[in-house]
């Protein structure tokens, strides 16, 4: 599976969303990530689907949508008009993920679970054959611009150990903290999509620039892919 890169749109600056959509996609971003945070879930409060929907006429890279909100099956049909392509609900927020993914699936969108630092893989194995896209969080969700958690590593290597063992062909995205210093790493242990907001958007060579670093680094520890 080949390596993709979806810069976080959190850490831009919003009063130039379309250019700076277009910086990354010049970049070669291959998914644009939009933070969806409700204040509830997550302290922080961000994106709802009318931003969504201006990042979706700046675009037509797919629009990765990852909602950090309590019950997030309120939502999931303006998300989808809104324009996303994978929908991704958080363990944490849904008793019934089955039920959530099979919503998720009849409008015509890709599915995705996440798991916080906190919650073990376990609580998603049930859901691994019937999901587009597994999140592994390696920072505490709310906030662009924190630290990688090492532990992350492991997390991801028994992540890319448990989709293969249920026969998932879904991709396994790392989300936070993910820069040229680990993007190697997470990579070399399985992971597919590398979500990165700072790195990106603070980079001092622009996020076109942010963009190209995280791939080089990721490419320079990926693991061959079989043909
Ligand atoms: C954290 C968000 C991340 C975050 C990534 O709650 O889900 O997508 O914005 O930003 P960085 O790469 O700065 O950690
Ligand atoms: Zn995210």
């Amino acid at each position: 599976m080949t390596l993709k890169v979806a810069p976080s749109i959190l850490s831009c600056d919003f009063s130039r969303l379309g250019e700076e959509i277009r910086a990354v996609e010049a970049g070669g971003a291959d998914w644009i990530h939009v933070d969806v945070m409700d204040g509830h879930f997550v302290p922080n409060i961000t994106i709802g689907p009318v931003v969504t929907e201006s990042a979706r006429r700046a675009t037509k890279l797919p629009l990765d949508v990852h909602l950090m909100i309590a019950e997030p099956e309120r939502y999931l049909e303006a998300f989808a008009k809104a324009g996303a392509d994978v929908l991704t609900v958080h363990q944490e927020t849904c008793p019934d993920l089955r039920r959530v993914i099979a919503r998720i699936h009849s409008l015509g969108v890709k599915a995705g679970v996440a798991v916080n630092p906190a919650t073990p893989l376990e609580t998603v194995r049930h859901v691994l054959a019937d999901i587009d896209l597994l999140l592994v969080m390696s920072v505490q969700p709310g906030f662009g611009g924190q630290s990688y958690i090492p532990t992350s590593t492991e997390k991801l290597e028994e992540a890319r150990r448990l989709l293969d063992a249920a026969g998932s062909r879904g991709e396994l995205e790392v989300d936070g903290g993910i820069d040229v210093g680990n993007a190697a790493t997470v990579a070399a242990v399985g992971a597919t999509v590398l979500v990165a907001g700072s790195a990106v958007y603070r980079h001092v060579g622009g996020a076109a620039e942010g963009v190209r670093a995280i791939r080089k680094a990721a490419e320079s520890g990926a693991v061959p892919t079989p043909p």
